[in-house]
């Protein structure tokens, strides 16, 4: 497995700092206005947006380091998002562009060369995986 990418995301998000604070309401704020139609799955944004920014981080952080834990980490997500809606691999990738383009911003001229590149080929790998696992028939969508 590839870990080339792993070093550099993780200078990027030294790069980024102090200026990751506020970022998952940005985030939240941003992707809600972009995607009015799931603005009613989001009941409690303020109580999930840190830990939803934080999981999705860490999940392309574990698949650049090449995490064993990483394919469960995908089945979880998309089973607790069964709870809210029926999400796509095309929101999954809008999320993650987001959460990347965000992070760029936020960090300036001290996002290194190369580092949004990094984060997106997790995000590609991460996608592929969520459009292979199953659905699993006991978690009801909630439409
Ligand atoms: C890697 C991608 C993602 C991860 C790791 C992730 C993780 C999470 C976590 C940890 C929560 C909090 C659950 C709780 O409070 O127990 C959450 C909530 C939620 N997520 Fe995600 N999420 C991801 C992508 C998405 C995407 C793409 C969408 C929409 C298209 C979405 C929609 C929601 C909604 C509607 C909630 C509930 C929010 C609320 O209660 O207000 N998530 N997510």
């Amino acid at each position: 497995m590839d870990q080339s990418d792993a070093p550099l995301m993780a200078a990027s998000l030294e790069a980024l700092g102090d200026r990751y604070n506020g970022m998952a309401a940005a985030l939240f704020d941003r992707f809600i206005a972009d995607h009015p139609h799931y603005a009613p799955a989001f009941l409690n944004p303020e109580a999930a947006r840190e830990r939803m920014t934080r999981e999705t981080l860490e999940a392309m952080l574990g698949l650049a380091a090449g995490e064993w834990w990483v394919d469960d980490a995908v089945t979880n997500f998309i089973d607790l998002h069964h709870n809210y809606a029926d999400f796509t691999p095309h929101d999954y990738a809008a999320w993650f562009a987001l959460v990347i383009e965000t992070m760029a911003k936020r960090a300036g001229a001290d996002w290194p060369a190369g580092a949004s590149d990094a984060w997106q080929r997790q995000s590609d790998e991460l996608v592929a995986k969520v459009a292979t696992v199953s659905r699993n028939q006991e978690v009801p969508v909630r439409a």
